[in-house]
């Protein structure tokens, strides 16, 4: 069976699904690997490392499309502008397409539609399950990983002060205080990581239970004064009532006052992002402060925050990255890899793909299959979107 790695081609997309080590594993599962050429060249694997580890090159995209039976990616396919033509469409129907499809999207819509009409099998790794046995496979948990290391990174390069106090001959230097709101995958990384650089950290969240994690990180917890429980279904957070979210905001602005950076990633399941950060609120800061807001793509959680824009307002800077696992597509490539050799590996059987819709793992990532657009919170929005 042939497998085939693409070279990616949304823009600013270094990342790629497999590198060497990924290779030598597919080919003692028994595949025949097919690398486009200069798939790795965003993370500096040469062409010629890949055919060392097993792979076959393939001259560009159609070839590669034309041949592979199984295909892993690691964004939704796309027009591909070398060639004119729809990634989909260079598909052999039947395929097997394991990537990030962000199927939810509107923009991502026609392209499923397109998917299911082509007979390929869509695995999406947005929709991995969050349980024990899927945690290898859990792409999700690797990219926030990155993002959270990254958003602590890029604030601090932003920020005109040192983050770490500083005792030098002619005086001290104190240290920056970050605010993380929102403590899930990405939260937890950004306060380590600021702790690492010797910020004095506060963090703010919904859910009780992460204040003990929180803890051990030596970040402080900000107790909410809440009537409810944020706690929603499978460790996520339930969206707050007007009267909670108002309380959280009072005690915020009291902590944003102080902050010098502010790192926001609170996120509901299903809902736009809660702003936790009014214009009004924000203008309370200190000029120079720094605002990075993950959750820019859902939204936002302040509202001067536009998606991949950095928004100056009052001394402010007020950045709202969309793709930071990107920014760091070598280390995020071998995560990714990994993820996406977990799963194939799950589904292998004496050398053969099976698909088991009745597997929790599958039925949790299958989107599209023989035909049809088989998860049912996709196929209402298409519906919806339909109008
Ligand atoms: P997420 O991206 O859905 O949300 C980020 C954070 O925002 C959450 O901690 C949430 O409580 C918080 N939030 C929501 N509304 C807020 C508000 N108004 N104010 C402040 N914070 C607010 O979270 P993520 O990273 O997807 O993690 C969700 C859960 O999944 C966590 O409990 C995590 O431990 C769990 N998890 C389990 C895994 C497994 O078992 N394999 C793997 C990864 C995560």
């Amino acid at each position: 069976m042939i497998l085939g790695i693409p070279k990616e081609i949304l823009d600013n997309e270094l990342r790629v699904a497999a590198l060497p080590e990924t290779v030598a594993a597919y080919r003692e599962l028994g595949f025949d690997v097919l690398v486009q050429a200069g798939a790795g060249a965003g993370v500096l694997v040469s062409d010629e490392e890949y055919q060392q580890a097993g792979a076959r090159l393939a001259p560009d995209a159609a070839s590669l499309y034309g041949a592979a039976e199984v295909i892993v990616k690691v964004k939704q396919p796309w027009r591909d502008h070398a060639s004119g033509r729809d990634e989909v469409e260079m598909m052999r129907p039947g395929a097997l397409l394991v990537s990030f499809l962000h199927p939810a999207a509107q923009s991502n819509h026609a392209m499923v539609k397109q998917l299911a009409a082509r007979q390929i099998t869509a695995l999406t790794m947005d929709d991995i399950p969050r349980i024990s046995r899927a945690q290898p496979m859990d792409a999700l948990t690797s990219m926030s990983t990155v993002t959270g290391y990254k958003s602590v990174l890029i604030a601090a390069n932003r920020y005109a002060k040192f983050v770490p106090m500083i005792g030098t001959a002619i005086g001290t230097i104190k240290p920056a205080r970050f605010l993380i709101v929102g403590i899930g995958v990405v939260g937890l990384q950004a306060v380590a990581t600021a702790k690492r650089l010797g910020a004095v950290v506060e963090v703010s969240d919904i859910r009780p239970a992460v204040k003990e994690q929180v803890e051990s990180l030596g970040g402080r917890f900000i107790d909410l004064p809440l009537e409810e429980s944020g706690e929603g279904s499978g460790g996520y957070a339930r969206e707050l009532s007007k009267e909670g979210l108002e309380r959280q905001r009072e005690v915020l602005t009291r902590h944003l006052a102080q902050a010098d950076v502010v790192i926001t990633t609170a996120q509901v399941p299903g809902k736009r992002a809660p702003i936790l950060v009014t214009t009004a609120m924000a203008e309370q800061m200190k000029p120079g402060a720094v605002i990075v807001d993950i959750a820019a793509e859902q939204g936002g959680n302040c509202e001067l925050t536009r998606a991949d824009e950095t928004v100056e307002h009052h001394g402010l800077l007020v950045l709202g990255p969309t793709n930071l696992a990107a920014g760091m597509a070598g280390d995020a490539s071998v995560l990714y890899a990994r993820n996406v050799a977990a799963l194939l590996l799950h589904f292998v059987r004496d050398g053969e793909l099976a698909i088991d819709p009745a597997d929790e793992v599958l039925a949790g990532a299958l989107l599209t299959h023989q035909g049809e657009v088989v998860n049912q919170t996709v196929a209402g929005l298409l519906a919806a979107s339909r109008g």
